[in-house]
């Protein structure tokens, strides 16, 4: 097998394929807020998941399931890569390796030597936490409302070196980009070195400006390291775009690549501060790839990113992101003013896409998901902490509206139920 067939690319996953070259034009060229609301373009969509009939997934923030022709061809890079074993990984691992990694900074807008592939997000953002060259004193900024992981290692450099740690509480509906931005400001001091901003918060699905942030917390030469866990390949913009200075973000997300992909974008002028976890002093100080010594690692999860980069563009991230958006909306706008019912997302449509979270008065969210799962067969998870309390709710492409309409039924007699 040469290595065309090896790294597999378009082919298996075009959507000229799946639909037909005229029927796809017709669909291509529609405006992507329309295609949103076509249910049968995106019932053929669906029809390339393989969905349990047990119950309707609305957990997919967490983890995506791959489509079958991303999944096909990442058994394929098994299978192959179990034959070659050592030889592949002492000779072609690596070439392969750098195609991907271009592919994927193409998909970021950046440049390659700005980027590496990872595990995750936890591996990519702390890698910058740890690596940071902290002083006793300084002091990082972030929200309640980031993640658990990225949090706990902030607090681990608080009592390592002794930094200082920062913390806003995020307001759901923000009169302003500007309200948000000054909350962040309004924490920094002299001392403040890096600020850490969630392009989409993962338990209520809210946008925050980031972009903005970058360019308030530069003034006051604060570095910012995006998580992006939630943001790569559901919304349409590039890494640069943001102005931010470190960027990481899961594959196995919102991209549908194999468990275990992520991506740390790291500005180039600020590669050589930054310290590696792992050595490898085969590198040069300043080339990313020093940050990515992890050792001997699943390399057909790398290639698997190939195929799910094909699927991603045939679909094109427009599309994508108008059809997650018209999915939440879809629902929330059906239950935002029922009584018992607190959609803790923004009213603003602007202000989020895919994910939202909904709780009920006086039920702890374990209770709701717990329902939503046993009677109404509808797999959530529940988010109990940093003012948030309520089931994420998290479609993906292959989930219909009348899906959703199960959903909204199952809310309004839950509520029902409460009063
Ligand atoms: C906002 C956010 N950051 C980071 C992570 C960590 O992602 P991973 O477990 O893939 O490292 C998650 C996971 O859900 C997340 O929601």
């Amino acid at each position: 097998m040469n290595q065309r067939d090896f790294i597999r690319t378009l082919g298996a996953a075009s959507l000229g394929l799946l639909f037909g070259d005229d029927l796809w034009a017709r669909y291509a060229s529609q405006p992507a807020h329309q295609l949103a609301q076509d249910e049968a373009f995106w019932a053929r969509i669906r029809g390339q998941y393989l969905l349990t009939p047990e119950y309707i997934n609305l957990e997919n923030g967490y983890y995506l399931m791959q489509s079958q022709p991303v999944l096909e061809a990442f058994i394929r890079h098994v299978r192959e890569i179990n034959v070659q074993a050592s030889r592949y990984l002492r000779t072609r691992q690596y070439d392969d390796k750098a195609a991907v990694r271009a592919r994927l900074a193409g998909l970021a807008g950046c440049s390659p030597d700005e980027l590496i592939i990872t595990r995750n997000t936890t591996e990519s953002l702390d890698t910058v936490i740890a690596g940071f060259d902290w002083k006793p004193g300084d002091e990082a900024v972030m929200a309640e409302q980031d993640y658990g992981a990225m949090l706990d290692m902030f607090r681990l450099q608080a009592r390592r070196y002794g930094i200082v740690n920062r913390v806003v509480s995020l307001p759901m509906n923000p009169r302003s980009d500007d309200e948000i931005v000054r909350l962040y400001e309004s924490v920094i001091t002299p001392k403040t070195r890096l600020l850490m901003v969630a392009q989409l918060v993962n338990i209520t699905g809210q946008i925050l400006p980031v972009a903005k942030i970058a360019a308030m917390a530069h003034r006051h030469a604060v570095q910012v390291m995006v998580d992006g866990a939630h943001a790569f390949a559901h919304l349409d913009f590039t890494i640069p775009s943001l102005g931010c200075d470190y960027y990481g973000a899961s594959l196995h997300k919102w991209l549908g690549a194999p468990l275990g992909a992520g991506i740390l974008y790291v500005r180039r002028d600020l590669i050589k501060p930054l310290w590696p976890i792992y050595s490898d002093t085969t590198m040069a100080d300043d080339d990313i790839r020093k940050l990515n010594h992890t050792g001997t690692h699943p390399v057909h999860t790398d290639l698997g990113i190939n195929d799910a980069i094909d699927y991603h563009l045939g679909i094109g991230v427009q599309r994508k992101e108008a059809r997650l958006r018209f999915l939440q909306r879809y629902w929330t706008d059906k239950v935002r003013s029922t009584k018992n019912i607190i959609v803790n997302t923004p009213d603003d449509p602007a202000r989020s896409c895919g994910i939202a979270n909904v709780g009920v008065a006086g039920m702890v969210p374990a209770e709701l998901a717990k329902t939503l799962l046993e009677k109404y067969k509808i797999w959530t998870v529940a988010i109990d902490g940093a003012g948030v309390h309520g089931a994420r709710i998290t479609p993906h492409l292959f989930i219909t509206t009348r899906e959703l309409d199960q959903l909204v039924k199952a809310l309004k007699e839950i509520a029902a139920g409460r009063s």
